[in-house]
């Protein structure tokens, strides 16, 4: 392991483990073939003081830092990839943006619908601005004493059993004017114009809904409007900062997920007999474990190391990028090693593995692609802005020059 836990944190991440491997991991085959989103795991979790453990004291959390939220989201991958996913949008993403720049009536707000056991949804991707998340044209019309947001996002996260929404909108003034991304709080049932489209048919992670959001002519107070410190602006660079603690725990949920199959593997290739021995006395074996083990480990360190990097912040931008890449990449790659050691029972759904290999197959996905993450650490090492939009680049007559 990279860093140390302290005695503190053994103690956390043991918690974690009994209730994950209890009923948490009891359900999870059930979560993922009903569909329904598992509120007896939010119940389990918010009375073991799991959901909001990120969240200040002040406001009714525990003050907890990134890497005690890394411990617990880890175990509940292991064992559930979607308790995994609550745990993390419990305490990062959207939660962590509002604690962090949000005023004292959002931050109670949000404090109180997480700690009685919301997941906050987090709104950016539109159908035509994914990666491209800056192309976003969902707007926020400055009327009178209210905003007035139309758009679309997809891909939302919980939308349909979230309540409390943040929605990235591009801001405009009375006059027209664009001033800046914002990030709004509109909560699900209440808001008029908040409406739920549909939900997506996902591959895995199926036991929460990925869902079309739309907002039509949605009027929101000027207090549902977080405008970070370095104002609107900047707020779309502040928003991506505090997202960086979304990236470590995505990255966190796909570490989870190939440490559950590679223990699955560990046990199996002992149990199981060919030619008259364990598999695991063959060295094709025995050298699949071992890389599956070095992976996992490097994959740890990583993300050990990048949710440490935002003590008293947020994660180090860069660390959150290699941590998600190499996490979510080799997680595939475990995960496939594990259910190939099962030979045909791997294939069966009446073990987790093909579950596994579902679910983890996301990680490269959302939360900013492997891709789009290799142009941040790109841009960080080479200390230049890598704009990817066309007019970013210079004609090929001026770039032979
Ligand atoms: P595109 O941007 O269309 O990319 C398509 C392909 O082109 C990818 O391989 C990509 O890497 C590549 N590509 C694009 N641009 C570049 C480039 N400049 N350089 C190299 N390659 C490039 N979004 C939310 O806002 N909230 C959520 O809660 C949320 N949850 C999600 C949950 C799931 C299960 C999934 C699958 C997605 C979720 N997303 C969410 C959306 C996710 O963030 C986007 O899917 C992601 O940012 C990619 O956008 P896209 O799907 O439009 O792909
Ligand atoms: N952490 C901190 N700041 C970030 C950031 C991050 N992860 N990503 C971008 N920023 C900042 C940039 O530093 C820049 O700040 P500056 O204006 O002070 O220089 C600003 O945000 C704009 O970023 P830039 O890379 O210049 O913008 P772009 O218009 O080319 O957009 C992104 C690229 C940010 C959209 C792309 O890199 C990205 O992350 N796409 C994936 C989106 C995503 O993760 N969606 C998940 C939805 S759940």
């Amino acid at each position: 392991m990279s860093i140390a836990l302290t005695q503190d944190r053994i103690l956390l991440r043991d918690q974690a483990r009994e209730l994950a491997q209890g009923q948490i991991s009891a359900r999870a085959a059930e979560v993922d073939r009903t569909e329904e989103y598992p509120w007896d795991h939010v119940e389990a979790m918010k009375n073991s003081g799991f959901l909001g453990m990120t969240i200040p004291q002040a406001y009714g959390g525990k003050g907890k830092d990134w890497l005690d939220a890394v411990l617990v989201i880890e175990e509940m991958a292991k064992a559930c990839s979607i308790a995994g996913r609550i745990a993390v949008e419990t305490n990062m993403g959207a939660v962590s943006a509002i604690m962090a720049y949000g005023s004292e009536e959002q931050k109670k707000l949000a404090a109180d619908m997480v700690l009685s056991g919301d997941k906050p949804a987090i709104c950016i991707t539109e159908p035509d601005a994914g990666s491209d998340a800056s192309g976003m044209t969902t707007r926020a019309d400055k009327r009178g004493n209210q905003y007035v947001l139309n758009g679309k996002k997809h891909w939302i996260t919980g939308g349909g059993v979230s309540r409390l929404h943040l929605i990235f909108a591009k801001v405009f003034d009375e006059q027209g004017n664009f001033e800046g991304v914002g990030g709004f709080l509109a909560i699900r049932d209440e808001t008029e114009g908040l409406e739920i489209v549909k939900r997506e048919p996902t591959m895995g992670l199926r036991g929460i809904p990925e869902a079309e959001v739309a907002f039509n002519d949605m009027e929101l107070p000027p207090s549902s409007l977080i405008v970070p410190p370095r104002g609107l602006k900047k707020g779309f660079a502040d928003l991506m900062t505090a997202y960086n603690s979304q990236r470590v725990g995505a990255g966190t949920v796909a570490l989870g997920i190939m440490e559950g199959a590679y223990e699955l593997a560990l046990d199996w290739t002992e149990k199981r007999e060919q030619f008259g021995r364990p598999i695991n006395e063959f060295q094709g074996v025995q050298w699949r474990l071992a890389d599956m083990s070095i992976r996992i480990a490097a994959a740890q360190a990583l993300i050990y190391k990048a949710a440490e990097s935002g003590k008293g912040g947020f994660p180090d931008k860069i660390m959150a990028a290699q941590a998600k890449i190499y996490t979510s990449e080799n997680a595939i790659q475990v995960v496939n090693e594990a259910l190939q050691l099962f030979g045909a029972r791997g294939y069966s759904r009446n073990l987790p593995l093909e579950r596994m290999a579902r679910d983890v197959r996301m990680f490269t996905i959302g939360g900013g692609t492997a891709e789009v993450l290799r142009n941040v650490v790109a841009s960080g090492l080479l200390g230049k802005k890598l704009p990817q939009t066309r007019d970013g680049y210079l004609p090929k007559s001026q770039a032979a020059e």
